[in-house]
């Protein structure tokens, strides 16, 4: 069973552009975003797992992806620091929810965006730098939360934070997206993760790596149906979500969830 955070889209839009799925001059419905989150909170509660709420913030749109919201291993919780004035807001919110519950909240030096671009996988962080999180932040969530950090360079505009382009699927094993990544940290990612699952352009192009495992079972975007098909002849099972509203955003279903690891 896994605890998690996450923040209802009440407030969610699409009113600016700091990624490439992002375009405020086209519609986005609130009501169903906020139906198609519902769904995901319920999909959570179904498999056992806790699911914590923090208040959504007006003039906040993007406050829905709570994974930007910190990192957490241990206890031990590194806050944010966006890199777009649009978000900056949310990181003081999210760090209060954490030092009200008790939590030991270290503040940034350098941007970083949470659990967007930092993932525990087994014993080490993998930590994606290139476009939002820098690379400065590596060392510094080293420092803090006090695993490895493995550098890796994010080169797909699309795949912006390291969610969108990876998956830990358990203590051993990812998916992920090969062409999002450097030459280098491809070479690394074989080395590390010699039996990962591959996701295709298609996979991607649904946000299907932006999903959540919690070892056995992966909630992905129900469009992602090769990579579905993958996970299943891995061994995993899979629950499709629709989360096509939030995606207008550049956001998926691991997007809206923070793993709160106390
Ligand atoms: N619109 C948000 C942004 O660009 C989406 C964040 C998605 N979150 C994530 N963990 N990938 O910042």
């Amino acid at each position: 069973m896994r605890r998690y955070l996450m923040c209802r889209p009440t407030h969610f839009a699409v009113t600016y552009r700091i990624n490439p799925w992002m375009d405020p001059t086209a519609p986005y419905d609130n009501a169903l975003a906020v139906r198609q989150w519902e769904t995901l909170r319920q999909t959570y509660l179904d498999l056992g797992h806790t699911v914590e709420l923090i208040d959504p913030l007006p003039g906040l749109p993007d406050m829905v992806f709570a994974a930007n919201g910190a990192t957490v291993v241990d206890g031990r919780v590194l806050a944010v620091q966006f890199r777009d004035a649009e978000r900056a807001d949310e990181a003081p919110a999210y760090a209060a929810w954490f030092r009200e519950r008790g939590f030991d909240v270290t503040e940034p030096k350098h941007t970083n965006e949470g659990e967007g671009d930092i993932l525990l996988a087994g014993d080490v962080l993998l930590a994606g730098t290139g476009f939002r999180t820098s690379h400065a932040s590596h060392a510094e969530t080293q420092e803090v939360l006090q695993r490895p950090v493995i550098t890796l360079q994010l080169v797909d505009p699309a795949y912006y934070h390291l969610d969108t382009a990876l998956c830990v699927l358990d203590d051993t094993n990812i998916a992920y997206l090969p062409s999002a990544f450097s030459p280098g940290s491809q070479a690394v990612l074989r080395q590390l993760y010699p039996h990962a699952v591959i996701a295709n352009a298609e996979d991607a192009a649904v946000l299907g790596l932006n999903a959540v495992s919690n070892g056995r079972t992966v909630v992905l975007p129900v469009q992602a149906t090769h990579l579905a098909a993958e996970l299943q002849s891995a061994g995993y099972q899979t629950v499709g979500v629709d989360v096509s509203e939030l995606r207008k955003a550049g956001g998926g279903p691991k997007c809206c969830t923070l793993e709160v690891r106390a």
